[in-house]
């Protein structure tokens, strides 16, 4: 080990490095260095600091990673009120705000306001005395809340110390702390397979990461803070706007949110309002509305407060993302690998946008950690297109009447026995190919837009083919007549030569969309692809071993040995040689072996409306020059292709200098691998 004074010198060195990159990494979305050399530079300082513990420094990036558990939270007396903020449900609501604003300053014009989004999280304080922080509290009842400074020194996009030679000798700055989506989908995958808690969402996610003693625990969490408001400064000015306000914060190293903007009038306002409304889902942090706020603090002060809420500010809210219906009845689905699953039978609400009547109850573990019952009030959410969820059950409302929700010991639509596997939650019927229901849904899966895509062959039709026993598996289809079909309900002549030569379209195909056709048990689509990619050939597949299965990427222990029953069972041998000998086939990929795949190893996000072809297919064609195509723009992104109308993703592509191309220039890219 070094001796005292290099120790000294390196350990200061050390800590500029990490802050800067810790910066970068969380703040900026920008890191300059890889994840790997960071942790070595945190290592070596750690190392130090442990032979030399004196130099440990509270503003030491290595103090992000948790202390030492305590057993109460203290108190903290917030300097100024921590306020709450009035809500306006819609843009008349939001034109009042206005109105009761210009009348109290006696102001004619457009006025001046900062549009913030409205993140769902934590409002938290933070207390820095000449530049390092040494002191985070909660919002608590706005004037005494709890210290949770251990657990806040673990955020990233938190500093330490302030990035500025000339601190203010004292500042409080306000903000929220929250967990984007990514992380709370992390947090709740890993509490299930630990059999911990689930959180209802990001939300309650944030704050119960945040509310914990043993701060090493907020530390594995991924949480983050953007601040939006000033609470003191001393010892230096204090600009004369908020937007003037929430610059400073920033270059003195806060995260301010990116989407922030300063409008003229309301009417600005009001579009702003749902610009970011329609951006909602592609963020990847939920937000629950807008905030307006006047900018001018001579404005703001001349405004003041009314019991909890300033008059200078509001927030307009979405509408609701979570609601509370009732459970009416719980039916059983036979699903296509036989999975018996309780579907939940709601009275209609609206919510995050739609009607929702049904909810997915997934199994009887997911019943049980629910603890629900028929006829109990539950909590509904449907955030973005993700499909309605059952969170919570209100117990309180549970009325004595409330059913026990049983699974059936017999499959519901064949009577074949329902088995459950060891070690599977999940109940299966015994009946195989027997099974009606499992057979419609092979067949619907097999006609559906990423496998054989059957255009005009919808559930209705399937349900019917099998029900008058037409069909009783895939390769039936490509023998049905004119004869059979236009007899159909619903079915004229033209409708039913439409699907003969949808039918017959179909025949030519691609190799992975084949096998994803198959309906093999956990193999999607993007590991058909990887499959494909690998073996080349269907023979190749077939013969394959275990161990050669696994070599493929995304393939596991579970996929390789779902892929190997498959191929050893003699009955989808003998489908898989129907359908080759009724004549689907997959023209060679014009990609010359020899080269790798131009695209090898990008990831690629598609945005906004396309007009030669629909995303899928656009996503396909990326996918066969070797990229991944992902739904959301990050450090990682290669390329965005932008379409008509692209909104947040382009902006946030041009944000991280991630290249953007257009439709035509993918056309051309499509062309030139003879992919059009
Ligand atoms: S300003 C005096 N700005 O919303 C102003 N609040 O419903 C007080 N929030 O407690 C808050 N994003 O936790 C403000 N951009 C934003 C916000 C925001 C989220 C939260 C905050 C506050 C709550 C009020």
């Amino acid at each position: 080990m070094i001796d005292a004074d290099e120790a000294t010198l390196e350990a200061a060195l050390l800590r500029k490095q990490l802050s800067q990159h810790n910066y970068l990494y969380y703040t900026q979305d920008n890191p300059s260095i890889p994840d790997v050399e960071y942790d070595r530079l945190l290592r070596r300082l750690q190392q130090i600091e442990r032979a030399y513990p004196e130099l440990q420094e509270i503003d030491s990036p290595t103090q992000r990673i948790g202390g030492e558990p305590l057993k109460e939270f203290k108190a903290v007396f917030h300097i100024a009120p921590m306020l709450s903020l009035d809500n306006a449900f819609d843009d008349e609501e939001l034109v009042d705000f206005h109105h009761r604003v210009t009348e109290r300053l006696k102001y004619q014009g457009k006025l001046s306001y900062v549009c913030e989004p409205k993140l769902d999280g934590v409002a938290v304080s933070l207390l820095y005395k000449n530049g390092i922080l040494v002191r985070g509290g909660t919002r608590g009842d706005g004037l005494v809340g709890e210290d949770i400074t251990d657990n806040v020194r673990t955020i990233h996009s938190v500093p330490l110390r302030l990035k500025t030679d000339t601190p203010p000798n004292l500042l409080e700055v306000r903000g929220e702390v929250y967990l984007p989506k990514i992380g709370f989908e992390k947090i709740n995958h890993e509490a299930r397979l630990n059999d911990e808690k689930i959180f209802v969402n990001p939300r309650n996610a944030a704050a119960g990461s945040l509310r914990q003693l043993d701060s090493k625990i907020t530390a594995s969490r991924p949480l983050e803070m953007s601040v939006y408001s000033l609470g003191k400064i001393e010892g230096q000015d204090c600009p004369a706007t908020h937007i003037k306000t929430l610059k400073m914060l920033e270059s003195w190293g806060f995260l301010v949110n990116p989407y922030t903007e300063v409008v003229e009038g309301i009417n600005l306002c009001a579009d702003y309002y749902l610009k970011i409304f329609e951006a909602r889902d592609s963020l990847p942090y939920e937000i629950d509305g807008i905030v307006f706020k006047v900018n001018a603090f001579s404005y703001q002060q001349r405004l003041g407060s009314i019991a909890k809420a300033p008059r200078w500010a509001i927030a307009r809210k979405f509408p609701a993302q979570e609601e509370i219906t009732c459970l009416e009845a719980v039916e059983f689905q036979v699903g296509r690998t036989g999975a018996i699953t309780p579907v939940a039978r709601l009275k209609p609400v609206f919510v995050g946008g739609v009607t929702v009547s049904n909810a997915s109850l997934h199994n009887q573990d997911e019943i049980r950690r629910l603890n629900i019952r028929i006829g109990d009030s539950v909590i509904v959410r449907r955030a973005g297109d993700v499909i309605p969820q059952i969170v919570k059950v209100i117990l309180e409302k549970r009325p004595i009447s409330a059913k026990e929700i049983i699974f059936p010991v017999r499959c519901p639509e064949c009577d074949s026995l329902a088995i459950q596997v060891d070690g599977e939650a999940t109940i299966r019927c015994s009946g195989g190919l027997v099974c009606s229901a499992q057979r419609k849904q092979a067949i619907k899966h097999f006609a559906s837009r990423k496998a054989m895509d059957v255009d005009g062959l919808g559930e209705k039709l399937v349900d019917q083919l099998v029900d008058q026993e037409l069909i009783s598996s895939v390769d039936d289809l490509y023998r049905l007549d004119i004869d059979q079909l236009s007899k159909l309900e619903r079915m004229g002549q033209k409708s039913a030569e439409n699907l003969l030569s949808a039918l017959e379209a179909s025949k030519i195909t691609t190799f992975p969309r084949f096998l994803y056709s198959l309906g093999i048990r956990e193999i999607g689509d993007a590991t058909s692809l990887s499959l494909a990619q690998h073996f080349k050939n269907l023979e190749a597949l077939q013969d394959s071993s275990l161990e050669g299965l696994m070599n493929v990427s995304d393939v596991g222990p579970v996929a390789a040995g779902f892929i190997h029953r498959f191929f050893s069972q003699m009955e989808n041998i003998e489908v898989v040689r129907k359908l080759l000998g009724i004549g689907i086939c997959w023209p060679k990929s014009t990609l010359d072996k020899k080269k790798p795949l131009p695209l090898f190893g990008q990831i690629w996000v598609l945005t906004g409306g396309m007009e030669a072809m629909g995303r899928p297919e656009a996503k396909e064609k990326l996918q066969i020059l070797g990229a991944k195509v992902a739904g959301s723009v990050s450090l990682n992104t290669d390329c965005v292709v932008v379409g008509a109308a692209a909104g947040s993703k382009l902006k946030k592509a041009n944000e991280l200098n991630i290249k953007v191309i257009d439709e035509s220039t993918l056309m051309q890219l499509f062309r030139q691998n003879n992919l059009l």
